[in-house]
């Protein structure tokens, strides 16, 4: 049966569909030994020898979902060029499939992260149109004040590639105010996904983040997880983020 080129890739696991798409319009695609630029073009998998750098790139038929309780000091990351760790480690034990994480967390944030060999989920679930809500807690320095949180909860300016940009209405509570240590903890949700956006938001109120966790992905929670390990993610849940 044919399909979009992007699309097969996709599936096959080499990549999301948006980088996908980068490395054919690359030309990084070969489709029977010709390079292929054109983002529409249909490819018929079972008769066509579609290659990516070279290499042919069979259909990848078992799809695997994992969710990971990240540690700190680790990147998102399938190969790091300064050699640090990467979460790709922690996930080893799944096998011999080839697993990219699921949008990014920080190398010092922890908590949940999402794995998968099918490029379909990673385009959806990291499309902003469909608005997967992310809950995260943050340690902040000194004791919040309640114009901060409502500052917070209505959006405040942050930077995001050299432009201004103006946060979505986040939840935002607080959990917690140690006098004593100094601290504040809240737990906010977006369902943004902006280049270091929970700090970004916390700075933009004066506060600096101590400690940064994501907690929840939609309603799947990492807390029965210990720091490191991971499960894979049921159908329902697989199916609710696909929704
Ligand atoms: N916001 C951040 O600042 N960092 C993350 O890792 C995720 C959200």
């Amino acid at each position: 049966m044919e399909e979009r080129l992007q699309k097969y890739l996709a599936s096959s696991g080499i990549a999301s569909r948006r980088k996908a798409e980068e490395y054919i319009l690359d030309g990084k695609i070969k489709v029977n030994g010709i390079v292929i630029t054109e983002l529409g073009t249909k490819v018929n998998p079972e008769q066509d020898k579609i290659e990516f750098e070279g290499k042919e790139v069979k259909k990848q038929e078992r799809k695997v979902y994992v969710l990971l309780n990240k540690p700190i000091d680790y990147v998102t990351t399938v190969k790091d060029q300064f050699n640090r760790n990467t979460v790709i480690e922690l996930v080893k034990s799944v096998g011999d499939v080839k697993l990219l994480p699921v949008g990014r967390l920080d190398m010092y944030t922890s908590g949940a992260l999402i794995l998968t060999n099918d490029g379909d989920f990673i385009y959806h679930v990291t499309h902003p149109k469909h608005e997967i809500e992310k809950t995260y807690t943050v340690t902040l320095r000194g004791k919040i004040q309640n114009e901060e949180v409502e500052k917070l909860r209505k959006g405040v300016t942050i930077n995001e590639e050299e432009e201004e940009y103006i946060t979505k209405p986040a939840k935002v509570r607080i959990l917690k105010i140690d006098e004593e240590k100094n601290i504040s903890r809240l737990e906010i949700t977006i369902h943004e996904g902006k280049n270091r956006q929970v700090r970004k938001m916390c700075e933009a109120v004066g506060r600096k983040v101590i400690a940064l966790h994501r907690s929840k992905i939609g309603n799947i929670t990492v807390k029965d997880l210990k720091i490191g390990q991971w499960r894979y993610l049921n159908t329902k849940e697989v199916e609710m983020l696909m929704k």
